[in-house]
């Protein structure tokens, strides 16, 4: 199938870009930001080139997890907007040529959820088989909580009943009884309620506790369920898409794309790609990028990775060993106050890599890598964290618009903020947008340039990785084919320059390597091979271009 006919397999090549509506921009100024604040800012992330954006948890919440506590799945939270407002959103990022997809949160309600406070008032509720029970108190050496430290085992005693119910997440996050029809049927009408406001899909949470069976449920293959979901979603809208978060090592996740049918999640975040990353980092060798890189399943055409090197939460380390995770903390978290959970950091990317040209082959390689990538808000402007705030929250702070005060999110107060931005060099008056709009040198306009390039070049997307052999050991250099053509991208993880060559002795005579990011263009010799120098952390992005190529760069 040629690249041109499957367009409509748009997330494929989508950049996305992760948000939320209450830290993004406030119009109002009580704070909080609001839906009407970010549809005055959807012409910023159209200049930037962003495709499709993800919407964090905007419902109904008490707020004790960042709105990942919902206590309406139907609702928007009355703080952020109204669903009027929110349609006013999508439209708006829609004629902007984006795709909006929001946060599906289905594996449990907020203990204030009307069916949970229902459930727990009646055993003989109806809603009381929405949620998981057991008798007896919890067998010792029990699963362990996903929140150690801030949570005690996933089982709370109901004083009223005597029973217990399971929460794989915080006490007050009880989980959904998936095995019942009801539920799911529940669940469905929500897919379908925002499939027709107007959204193309939803970042799935916690796909595998979702999909995690009560004891004795008599549902032969969990997997069958979110077969259904994914039938129903696509009978709704044919280009929605469910990308999920399913953290399991390749061979368990991918079974989440549902085989080779791949009829369950569209797309799926490389958690194993995304630690193997830092620790090339760490390293300055980019072997377990590789490695991992190269362990990946190979998926089908219509099913896609989701790259990232840093989301919401805590950047988890949880699947390399205790040494490699060791490196990667004492390189970039040294201090026990930058970590949390025993697994991960709480940093964002700038000040761990503090050299700003390590900082900007980090995020070229992330656009290089074989898959969609997907930012979190404020990465493309190098938004450091605040290490006042404990925890995972120190990276969701305001979105630093200008240097005034709040960083131009809001007029309220300082103390009124629904999260305070860092006061140290990374405060808003050293990292803003408007500044770096104005300075064709900033981090902003290098983002701009990047996405641009991803954007006709569909190999990246697309294309099937080869790490191409070279003798330079902190060098990275691997190219990506398709069908529309191939693609090859340097970087080097170290400091010090080197020459790396290399061949590509598969490309006709007369191939040549134009530099999509500059304006050289390289002959290759008789063998197909070349010999490039690579400044300190630096990168490359050349197109092959064999003899006769007819596109534009
Ligand atoms: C995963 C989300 O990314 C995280 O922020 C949240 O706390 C848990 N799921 C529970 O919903």
């Amino acid at each position: 199938m040629k690249i041109t006919d499957t367009s409509d397999l748009w997330w494929k090549s989508a950049i996305v870009y992760c948000l939320d509506v209450e830290t993004f921009m406030d119009s109002d100024g009580d704070g909080t930001g609001d839906m009407q604040g970010l549809a005055q800012r959807i012409d910023y992330l159209a200049q930037l080139g962003v495709t499709c954006l993800w919407l964090m948890p905007f419902y109904p919440t008490p707020d004790r997890d960042d709105g990942y506590d919902i206590t309406d799945f139907y609702g928007v939270d009355p703080r952020l907007g109204n669903h009027g407002e929110l349609v006013e959103v999508i439209r708006t990022a829609n004629d902007r040529g984006m795709r909006v997809i929001v946060d599906l949160v289905v594996n449990h309600t907020s203990d204030r959820h009307p069916w949970f406070l229902k459930a727990k008032r009646s055993v003989n509720s109806p809603y009381r088989d929405y949620y998981v029970w057991r008798d007896d108190p919890p067998p010792r050496g029990q699963k362990n909580t996903v929140f150690p430290g801030e949570a005690k085992g996933i089982w709370t005693k109901d004083e009223a009943s005597g029973q217990w119910y399971q929460h794989s997440f915080y006490e007050h996050q009880p989980d959904l009884n998936i095995a019942n029809p009801a539920v799911r049927d529940e669940l469905a009408r929500v897919i379908g309620f925002w499939l027709q406001l107007g959204v193309a899909g939803f970042r799935v949470d916690a796909v595998p506790f979702f999909l995690e069976m009560p004891q004795g449920a008599r549902i032969p293959d969990p997997h069958e369920l979110l077969r259904d979901f994914r039938r129903f979603l696509q009978r709704r809208s044919s280009e929605a898409i469910l990308l999920g978060e399913v953290n399991l090592p390749y061979d368990q996740q991918v079974q989440y794309f549902g085989g080779p049918e791949v009829n369950e999640l569209s797309m799926q975040f490389d958690f194993i790609g995304m630690q193997a990353f830092y620790l090339s980092l760490a390293r300055k060798d980019p072997a377990p990028l590789i490695e991992a890189l190269t362990s990946r399943p190979v998926l089908p055409e219509d099913v896609q990775w989701a790259n990232f090197l840093r989301n919401h939460d805590e950047l988890t380390l949880d699947k390399l060993s205790d040494a490699e995770r060791e490196e990667v903390f004492s390189a970039f978290a040294p201090d026990e106050g930058q970590r949390v959970y025993g697994r991960g950091i709480t940093r964002r990317l700038p000040p761990m890599l503090g050299d700003p040209r390590r900082i900007r082959m980090a995020y070229s390689l992330l656009f290089t890598l074989p898959g969609t990538p997907v930012l979190f808000y404020g990465e493309e402007i190098g938004m450091g964290e605040n290490a006042e705030i404990p925890g995972r929250l120190a990276v969701r702070t305001p979105m630093q618009w200008t240097g005034e005060k709040n960083g131009g999110f809001s007029s309220a107060p300082p103390s009124r903020l629904v999260a305070r931005p860092p006061g140290d060099g990374y405060a808003p008056e050293h990292v803003n947008a408007a500044d770096q709009i104005k300075d064709r040198e900033s981090l902003l306009h290098f983002f701009r340039d990047l996405m641009s390039r991803y954007r006709i070049s569909p190999e990246l997307g697309w294309g099937a990785f080869q790490a191409l052999e070279q003798p330079v050991p902190a060098i990275l250099v691997h190219s990506l084919s398709a069908d529309v053509g191939r693609l090859v991208a340097i970087h080097n993880f170290d400091e010090v320059p080197a020459t790396t060559r290399f061949a590509l002795p598969d490309e006709p005579g007369g191939t040549c390597l134009v530099d999509l990011l500059g304006s050289e263009r390289i002959e290759l010799d008789e063998k197909g091979g070349v010999e490039i120098e690579v400044p300190g952390y630096g990168y490359r992005w050349l197109r092959v271009a064999r003899p006769g190529d007819g596109r534009v760069s």
